[in-house]
């Protein structure tokens, strides 16, 4: 028992998912004809067990089945059922004892069908109506007492009791009446005598069961006759007969024949309709003479599936008999499925996931059986698929995965098509447009972005410009540009470029000086509108170009025109020794700081030459006692840049192989003014020389005892001349490096008030220090070298 217990919530639980999707509960409703327009047939929604609040909400509406009229209509508000249009019982079911109108309430989401039929009640709104208000009868003078007479019955468009129910023959000398089921007639009570009356007037009248009841009347007007013995005999009481739908014109459905045993004009029998409705009067004939039924107008199985007709055979005198012929159509596959679309999403949003129901579909077809069975299909390649859903209805759910940026519109082709032979179809085109989601970020049209500046460049000049795509749409795809944050030289990058936002053009918002920064990079971010916004970065790296703003640079000689540095020569120089050297620099790089030397005047043009590139100056020749002891050159150094720029030096060369050996300096230096320098220099050159000496002696006795030891240090050094390397002061050192070959002395003056001379140190394992420089004021110079020249920059 406990196990059957608990069974049975999860049955309940079914049950109520079968009613919930699909129910199928008839409702019916029972309401008389002729009902105004707006009368309330019932609250549908209390039968439906449906709130009446959730109607609208779920689109709640009446459907007609087929393209049936409909006559009544759903109030969404308060779920009742009401009065749409005249319904005439008569019109809409003829005879047939029951009427019944069928519709179908749909509701949306989840689509529910509910099947409702309304049971239309006859009211008494027709009279009984004879064919004829006045109907001939010809009766022989002889006929017997008892005999009777066919009359043909009263009909009356209601049904039931509003039928006809009653005859009442108006009281007169001969006949009665006699009623039994459909057929009238009339009684021979009193014998007829033509000599004595020839003609009588009967009134007949028929009533209804209505109430309150209808009649109508109608007049027999009997003509008394000599003798007809026989009515018409119909060879069956009943003809059955079987006519496909849409028959062409005068095609014989059905033959009905009749005999009359009398002979000549009481044997010629004549055919005609007994009561039939206008309609049938316009779809069907019947051949007067030989009885052939046959269509005259379009029969449709659709508008009535069987037709029932009375025939009437009469005689030449009037004597007549009835049968009945029942005509029942067949279905023609003749009409082609309609589809019907009963919603539809304005939009898809692309992220919609497989099996989303877009739409609900419809599809009808009014033939029967195999004819009216639909088969509905959607041809094209389209994520969409139709899934049958209750009875002909179909939903249009999606089958994959949306892109709007690959397809933005669906035409969609639904197709259905019958069973029928030849099958009938149709098709209907469903657009759906499917709606943007932001699902694409914008991205570059490059992976990375470089831009090539000259640097001075103006400030706010142009750089280069990014581009992102997007191609989502509107604001999901508008791009929008900007810096994302980050450090240039501990500076913020937003202070070196910006980024139009909306172009994507990049400016400089500052001029570069390649000497201070040669590249940076920095990220540009691009973003959409769409919420949340979508973005994407990309590197962008600015490379400065060298231009060539910076003049060389002359170190050694110190340039200032204020200061003068003295070379040495030895006398016994020979030709191509290396007395001194021009060391420059130049800020800029590559061509720009690719440095020439020139002598652009010398004291002795023959005597000095300069390396082109190294600075180097050698003797050309060997020293002449002749030289003046006194050299001057003036060296321009050039760099290479377009245009180049140069600075130019003076060198001041001495031939001398001992200080001591230039009485002159003591005239240079000395100032008349303060004649205790004169002892200072004196005191000075004696303990330079001790020095230099004593110097010259240990650097010896120390090169002798490591004479196997080599003497890679400058020769490797001074293989690379200063203006090939990098412009970079640290370079110095190496480019100052001079040959071992000769230790020559430098005398630096200073350019103190008290005028001495310093001896610094012989540079044979060594640099020159640039420090280190003797300074001594330029009319002091002036005196010593004559024309010498100081310092100039061109
Ligand atoms: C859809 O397709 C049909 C036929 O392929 C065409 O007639 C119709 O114009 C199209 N509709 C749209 C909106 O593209
Ligand atoms: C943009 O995308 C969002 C969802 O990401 C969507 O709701 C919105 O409708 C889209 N906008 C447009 C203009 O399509
Ligand atoms: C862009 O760069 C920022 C900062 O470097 C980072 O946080 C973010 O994740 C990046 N976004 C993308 C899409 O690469």
């Amino acid at each position: 028992m406990g196990s059957k217990m608990s069974l049975f919530p999860s049955r309940i639980f079914y049950f109520l998912f079968l009613l919930l999707h699909s129910a199928h509960g008839d409702v019916s409703f029972s309401f008389p004809e002729e009902m105004k327009r707006g009368s309330v047939i019932g609250n549908l929604a209390k039968d439906l067990g449906l709130e009446a609040s959730a109607l609208s909400g779920r689109k709640a509406r009446i459907d007609a089945d087929g393209s049936g009229k409909r006559y009544c209509d759903l109030n969404v508000r308060n779920g009742e059922l009401i009065v749409a249009d005249r319904i005439d019982r008569e019109g809409l079911c003829d005879d047939r004892a029951s009427c019944v109108l069928k519709y179908e309430v749909v509701l949306e989401n989840p689509l529910e069908l509910h099947r409702i039929n309304l049971h239309i009640q006859d009211v008494n709104d027709n009279a009984p109506l004879f064919k004829d208000d006045l109907i001939d009868l010809e009766i022989r003078e002889s006929a017997v007492k008892g005999a009777r007479f066919v009359i043909e019955e009263a009909h009356d468009a209601d049904v039931g009791q509003n039928s006809v129910q009653q005859y009442l023959l108006k009281k007169n000398d001969n006949f009665v009446l006699s009623v039994s089921g459909n057929t009238v007639e009339l009684v021979l009570d009193n014998e007829l005598d033509r000599e004595q009356k020839q003609d009588i007037n009967l009134l007949l009248t028929a009533f209804d069961g209505g109430s309150p009841r209808r009649s109508g009347t109608a007049v027999i007007h009997v003509t008394v006759l000599d003798a007809n013995d026989n009515s018409p005999v119909f060879s069956q009481a009943v003809y059955k007969g079987s006519l496909p739908e849409n028959s062409p014109p005068n095609t014989i459905v059905i033959n009905v024949s009749a005999s009359d045993a009398d002979e000549g004009v009481n044997g010629n029998v004549t055919y005609d309709f007994g009561h039939v409705t206008e309609h049938v009067k316009k779809l069907f004939s019947i051949d007067r003479k030989v009885g052939a039924i046959a269509v005259v107008g379009t029969v449709d199985y659709e508008s009535s599936t069987s037709y029932e007709l009375r025939v009437k055979a009469k005689d030449g005198l009037g004597l007549s008999s009835y049968a009945k012929v029942i005509i029942s159509i067949t279905d023609m596959n003749d009409n082609a499925p309609v589809i019907n679309l009963k919603s539809l999403s304005n939009s898809v949003a692309e992220n919609v996931s497989p099996g989303t129901e877009v739409g609900i579909i419809n599809v009808q077809d009014r033939d029967s059986e195999k004819n009216g069975k639909v088969r509905c299909s959607i041809e094209q390649n389209v994520p969409f698929k139709l899934v049958p859903s209750i009875k002909n209805y179909y939903s249009l759910v999606t089958t994959g995965q949306l892109d709007r940026e690959l397809v933005s519109d669906y035409n969609i082709t639904i197709s259905a098509t019958d069973e029928g032979s030849p099958p009938l179809s149709s098709s209907k085109n469903v657009h759906l447009s499917v709606a943007d989601i932001n699902d694409n970020p914008p991205v570059f049209e490059e992976q990375s972005y470089s831009t090539y500046v000259s640097e001075n460049n103006k400030a706010g000049s142009t750089l280069c410009s990014v581009s992102a795509r997007d191609p989502d749409w509107r604001q999901n795809g508008t791009v929008i540009y900007s810096l994302l944050p980050s450090e240039v030289n501990s500076a913020p990058a937003s202070s070196y470029i910006s980024v139009n936002g909306d172009t994507g053009v990049i400016h400089a918002v500052r001029s570069f000086d390649y000497e201070h920064l040669r590249s940076f990079q920095v990220h540009v971010m691009a973003r959409d509108n769409g919420s949340p916004p979508l973005s994407s970065n990309v590197s962008i790296s600015v490379f400065i170009l060298d231009v060539n703003d910076n003049s060389p640079q002359i170190l050694y000689p110190a340039p200032e025109g204020n200061s003068f540095m003295t070379e040495l020569v030895p006398k016994a120089a020979h030709a191509g020794s290396v007395v001194s050297k021009v060391i420059a620099v130049d800020a800029d790089s590559g061509q720009n700081a690719w440095l020439s030397y020139h002598i652009v005047k010398s004291t002795d043009p023959g005597l000095f030459t300069i390396g082109l590139h190294s600075g180097e100056i050698r003797t050309q020749r060997d020293i002449l006692e002749s030289d003046s002891m006194k050299q001057n050159l003036i060296v321009a150094v050039k760099d290479n840049g377009q245009p180049p720029l140069s600075a130019t030096c003076s060198m001041y060369l001495l031939i001398s192989d001992n200080l001591a050996e230039v009485p002159e300096l003591k005239d240079i230096s000395y100032d008349d003014k303060n004649s205790k320098l004169t002892s200072y220099l004196i005191i000075a050159l004696v303990s330079v020389s001790t020095f230099f000496l004593t110097f010259i002696i240990i650097v010896l006795g120390v090169r002798f005892c490591r004479r196997r030891k080599p003497r890679l240090l400058f020769d490797g050094a001074v293989a690379i001349p200063g203006a090939y390397l990098p412009p970079n002061y640290a370079d110095v050192d190496g480019t100052g490096t001079l040959r071992s070959t000769y230790n020559y002395d430098a005398y630096l003056t200073t350019g103190s008030r008290t005028s001495d001379f310093k001896f610094v140190s012989s540079y044979n394992d060594n640099t020159l220090p640039a420090g280190q420089t003797l300074r001594k004021s330029p009319s002091d110079f002036d005196e010593m070298f004559g024309d010498a020249e100081g310092s100039t920059e061109v």
